[in-house]
């Protein structure tokens, strides 16, 4: 009996997925069809897949023509699978033609004809129209999101909007986008809004965006008032548009793999988090400098109160801040710290004091430990009593991260709502308290 076998993501079952599913069966007796995994695609840079890896599967087992479905999940696979079935024939279409050569020791590798003038990612284009982005702020990070945004598919950043016409003209043409210093003429021509304007800004734009019927995507922290971040997301349900955070982190796979692991029971329960960001900036920065919306707290607090409130929840029964101060009054250094009915949590970030960029989650059987930079999670281990007995994970992390938030927003966008889980409403809606209260506290102080 000749084995053959064939890989691929089938996603949006296509002419050109049938055809070659035909042939492959043609070349032998028995063919084993591999559907990749949401995981191990997103891995390798294939982000935006739209149908479930059940809605794959039953598309391959539709056809007819495949004797069994596996999964693939991780690079190496296909090596192992040739030897796991014993098989003759590895097959793929000539868009991979000597991509698997080095199957050859092993088996025989056929490039079938791949069919012309269709693939998923035509499909994927026409069903979801591109989303035009209009930027508001011209910073770093209104540069990182660019080059971001450039690797995922269905979006297209096309204008930028500031006050001051030469600092945004300088910007979009270094970019070659429009240039807007005219906020109504800016949403003119754009789908969504993605909003990177100093924080004390934010409640506004996202009013004004929203208003104006766009999509709003925002960076953090959203709102700096439980209050505004609580009229902002009902004024974005009411007009049926999207509202996200962007706190880059809870769109991490590394970081959902890491949730998985602490819920999972493996560590037991959680009893103690402790989650700390530390970034050495300028003393001349803004960050540094604005008395009232700059300091520690105001710029990495989201980060590292995220993972506490995703692992303990958002009923904490106390809060208490505790900051060192600079010369002109703004911290450089904040401890946060959390109670909650089942255990402690302490979020600490600094702009002008070092610390190690930890992350540790303390269980009744053991703890997770990830090392700096976790807010990037690639890598994590996971210890117990006996010293000896360490796991180790790890997830791939690609560019700069912004790339898995700007999809997830766009599968919102399409699906409604399918990925809000990984940072909810409510999430957001806590951390915006956290701040009001931590500005209220610190004003009061000062
Ligand atoms: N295939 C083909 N002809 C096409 C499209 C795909 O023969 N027009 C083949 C691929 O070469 C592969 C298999 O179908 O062997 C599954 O491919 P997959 O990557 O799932 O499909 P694509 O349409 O190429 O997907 P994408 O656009 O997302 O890369």
């Amino acid at each position: 009996m000749v084995k053959v076998i064939t890989y691929g993501t089938y996603d949006l079952f296509h002419e050109g997925h049938y055809r070659l599913l035909q042939r492959a069966k043609a070349l032998g007796d028995y063919l084993i069809v591999g559907v990749t995994t949401e995981n191990f695609d997103k891995a390798r840079g294939k982000l935006g897949v739209i149908d479930s890896l059940m809605t794959r599967i039953e598309n391959v087992k539709k056809t007819g023509f495949a004797d069994e479905i596996i999964i693939e999940e991780s690079v190496g696979q296909k090596f192992s699978d040739i030897k796991k079935y014993n098989i003759d024939i590895f097959t793929v279409g000539s868009d991979w033609v000597g991509k698997f050569d080095y199957l050859k020791d092993y088996c025989k590798v056929v490039y079938l004809e791949r069919t012309k003038n269709i693939s998923s990612t035509m499909l994927r284009e026409k069903k979801r129209h591109i989303q035009s982005i209009g930027i508001i702020g011209t910073g770093r990070i209104a540069n990182r999101f660019i080059k971001e945004a450039r690797s995922v598919s269905g979006v297209n950043t096309q204008s930028v909007y500031n006050p001051h016409p030469e600092s945004v003209k300088r910007f979009a043409e270094q970019w070659d986008i429009d240039p807007y210093s005219d906020l109504e003429n800016f949403y003119k021509d754009i789908d969504v809004v993605y909003i990177a304007s100093p924080h004390e800004t934010h409640y506004q734009y996202i009013k004004s965006s929203l208003e104006h019927d766009k999509h709003v995507l925002c960076e953090k922290p959203m709102t700096l008032k439980r209050s505004e971040a609580e009229e902002v997301f009902e004024l974005a349900k009411e007009k049926n548009l999207i509202l996200m955070e962007g706190i880059k982190t809870a769109y991490c796979p590394g970081f959902h793999k890491l949730l998985g692991v602490a819920h999972s029971g493996k560590i037991g329960n959680v009893r103690y988090i402790e989650s700390c960001f530390t970034k050495l900036e300028d003393p001349n920065k803004r960050e540094l400098v604005d008395q009232k919306f700059g300091g520690s707290f105001l710029e990495l607090g989201s980060y590292v109160m995220l993972p506490i409130l995703k692992i303990f929840g958002e009923s904490y029964t106390d809060l208490k801040f505790d900051s060192v101060k600079s010369e002109n009054g703004l911290d450089i250094f904040t401890r946060a710290s959390f109670k909650f009915p089942t255990g402690l949590a302490t979020a600490t970030c600094g702009l002008g004091v070092k610390s190690e960029g930890r992350l540790l989650i303390a269980g009744t059987k053991g703890y997770i430990l990830v090392s700096a930079p976790w807010w990037k999670t690639t890598y994590f281990e996971v210890h117990y009593e006996d010293p000896n007995e360490v796991e180790k994970y790890s997830e791939t992390f690609l560019g700069d991260g912004l790339r898995y938030e700007i999809n997830d927003f766009l599968m919102q966008l399409t699906e409604r709502g399918r990925n809000d889980f990984k940072l909810t409403r409510s999430e957001s809606i806590s951390i915006a308290g956290a701040m009001e209260q931590f500005i209220n506290e610190f004003r009061g102080n000062n």
